[in-house]
């Protein structure tokens, strides 16, 4: 049976990121009665101006690592869900170096299991269709909660190891959780190393995009305010154990999107560097999420990607100064790695 959860005071882990800070926005914007404290260490990917301005009697940020079980004790007693994004996120960073991931990934969500076990604190876990591997261009199937994991990068198998860690957390020690498995999200305040931004960002500097391989790599987009909504679907009305599959029909070739782009900011369609494939590079990937709209009722909003593209270009062409500070770092990255 499913639980109508009404919690007053959350946990959100990596809320200074992408997702994250998107969904504390979520929470702040259409729950007035929920308190909401960030845990986020601010690594490369974590930036404090992903929440400036929002009230200080609703959301407070602590510095934090989410593998530090002392600060854990301290904080978690008193709030009543984690809600955990925080993680190492971006696959070319773990080929470079898996290191952070498993120790973010998956000691972190160790870590995080532990306080939820030990203070009685509903958890959230926050993951990736990733762990289901990919699947071929011309296979009509979509991945489904059945589908077995078969991970494919180091991101995407320590992400696959914290779900398994969750699951045995719920069955052995009684853990009040739920996970769920999203595609790729876009819009504004993604990390310029991430394929989207980076290339929006490079035409606006004069740079001429980067495409992977030969570009027909299928990546099932989702506009990240759309994830917000299904976690906070799952989280206040989701079933304990059960694991809920997030997208929205949103299946696009990595080039047909890149061409969106580069049309849209007035550049010739095909005015973009083919480069060096990714190691392992997953082909497709596509989500059926089916059961999360017919369970918990959720629907996205955002269901016009181009419409999405042309307000996230916007954003972006707008907010010069949120980006310009790291993309040297970003692209001076991918071109050691010969991307
Ligand atoms: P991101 O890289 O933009 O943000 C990650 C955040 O976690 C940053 O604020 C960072 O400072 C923080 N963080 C990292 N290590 C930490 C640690 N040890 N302790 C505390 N904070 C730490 O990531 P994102 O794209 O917003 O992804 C958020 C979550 O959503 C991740 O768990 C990711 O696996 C999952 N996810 C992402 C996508 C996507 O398309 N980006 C899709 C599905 C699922
Ligand atoms: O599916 C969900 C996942 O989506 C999340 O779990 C990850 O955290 C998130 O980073 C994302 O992973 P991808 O590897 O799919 O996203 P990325 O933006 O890195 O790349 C999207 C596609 O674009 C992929 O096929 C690789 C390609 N690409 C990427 C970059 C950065 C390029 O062709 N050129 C590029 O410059």
């Amino acid at each position: 049976m499913s639980e109508n959860f009404e919690p007053t005071n959350i946990i959100v882990t990596g809320g200074c990121g992408f997702i994250g800070s998107n969904f504390v926005h979520y929470v702040v914007n259409n729950h007035p009665d929920v308190c909401v404290a960030v845990l986020d260490k601010l690594t490369y990917a974590g930036n404090p101006e992903n929440i400036a301005g929002l009230p200080a009697d609703r959301v407070e940020l602590v510095v934090g690592d989410i593998c530090d079980a002392a600060l854990l004790d301290e904080l978690v007693p008193g709030h009543d869900a984690i809600v955990h994004y925080a993680a190492e996120s971006h696959n070319d960073n773990s080929i470079d170096d898996p290191t952070p991931f498993l120790r973010t990934n998956v000691e972190g969500t160790f870590c995080l299991l532990q306080a939820a076990r030990k203070f009685g604190v509903r958890y959230h876990h926050v993951s990736t269709d990733e762990v289901y591997g990919d699947l071929a261009l011309d296979d009509p199937a979509r991945f489904t909660e059945e589908t077995p994991y078969r991970p494919s990068s180091p991101y995407s198998s320590t992400k696959a190891a914290s779900d398994h860690l969750v699951r045995a957390w719920h069955r052995t020690f009684g853990v009040r959780a739920t996970i769920s498995n999203c595609s790729n999200n876009y819009g504004p305040y993604q990390h310029v190393e991430k394929f989207i931004p980076r290339q929006i960002t490079n035409i606006l500097d004069g740079v001429r995009p980067k495409l992977y391989g030969d570009g027909r790599n299928v990546r099932d987009w989702i506009h990240t305010d759309d994830h917000s909504s299904a976690v906070w679907t799952i989280l206040t009305k989701g079933e304990m154990g059960e694991t809920y599959l997030i997208g929205a029909d949103g299946e696009r070739s990595n080039i047909d999107v890149l061409r969106a782009i580069l049309t849209r900011l007035g550049k010739p369609a095909d005015d973009f560097d083919w480069v060096r494939d990714r190691p392992g590079h997953d082909r497709r990937y596509a989500i059926d999420s089916t059961k999360l709209r017919r369970e918990l009722g959720w629907e996205p909003k955002h269901t016009d990607f181009s419409e999405g593209l042309d307000q996230t270009i916007a954003w972006y062409t707008e907010n010069r100064a949120w980006w310009e500070p790291v993309k040297a770092a970003t692209e001076a990255r991918y071109k050691a790695q010969g991307q």
